[in-house]
């Protein structure tokens, strides 16, 4: 069986026995693998943007199942079970085609210009695995304000960084490829979020997550950094305005962290 690194197999087990996964940006498509593999589900689509990605799937297809496994064309795998195609986002995707959806490894504002493409397609999928390389305060707000609601939400280390994943639901699922789909709400310049909850989620605490004082830790250390390196410069006008912001979210992240170390 396919040995998944903790991040991965963190997302593969958000999802139940049974149900079907369009992994889109699959890549090496070692998620799809396993989800086969270890039989929690019967049907894996690996989509992906670029031909390499797929075909470097194709290749770990072949390695674990035997190039047997693959179809003459390619495309298909495993008696069809698993099914590459090339695409962006969710257009290589029929409406409703899998119960759930994996982005995974892309960056946040990527994904909301992915999910904000066609919504009703979007929520047309019971469930979405994200797994932001960055901006999930952003992806977290373009979620809440296009009708998505969080489930659940895990941190997990792979390499020296503290991953986020975050699992949603639609609050509404449509399936009608003819109805029209309502324009997304695009992500604003500036996202407020005094309370930083957009940032560090309160499902966090709830589930009082083993990392989150880690993952709240090195956001400290960062501003610190900032606090540390506009000093170094100027105290007076624009440098000074930037220290105050800093030391207003190094206050902010300190009462979040002792909150943390309470839970
Ligand atoms: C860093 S890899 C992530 C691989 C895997 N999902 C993971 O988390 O380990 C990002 C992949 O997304 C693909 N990609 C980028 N933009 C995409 C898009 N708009 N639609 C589909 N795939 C995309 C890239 O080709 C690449 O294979």
């Amino acid at each position: 069986m396919i040995k998944l690194s903790d991040r991965l197999q963190m997302i593969a087990d958000e999802i139940k026995k049974g149900e079907t996964v369009a992994d889109i940006g699959t890549d090496h498509g070692l998620l799809p693998i396993f989800l086969y593999e270890s039989g929690r589900c019967p049907k894996v689509i690996l989509g992906d943007i670029n031909k390499g990605p797929l075909e470097k799937a194709r290749e770990n297809i072949a390695l674990h199942f035997g190039a047997d496994a693959l179809d003459d064309d390619g495309n298909h795998a495993c008696g069809g079970a698993l099914a590459l195609r090339l695409g962006s986002g969710l257009e290589p995707v029929a409406f409703g085609e899998t119960d759930a959806v994996v982005i995974a490894g892309m960056g946040g504002i990527l994904m909301t210009e992915i999910l904000g493409l066609d919504l009703n397609h979007t929520k047309s999928f019971k469930k979405l695995i994200l797994q932001p390389r960055n901006g999930s305060h952003k992806l977290r707000w373009w979620l809440k304000q296009n009708g998505f609601v969080i489930t659940a939400e895990h941190l997990v280390v792979e390499r020296k960084y503290i991953c986020e994943i975050i699992t949603v639901e639609p609050d509404l699922v449509t399936t009608d490829p003819a109805a029209e789909s309502p324009a997304a709400i695009v992500l604003p310049e500036d996202i407020p979020d005094e309370a930083l909850d957009l940032e560090i989620s309160p499902l966090l605490y709830e589930r009082k997550d083993p990392l989150l004082v880690s993952f709240i830790k090195n956001k400290i250390r960062i501003e610190e950094k900032v606090v540390g390196f506009v000093s170094e410069g100027s105290g007076e006008g624009e440098g000074h305005e930037r220290i105050a912001a800093a030391n207003k979210r190094l206050a902010a992240l300190r009462a979040k962290l002792a909150l943390a170390e309470e839970v």
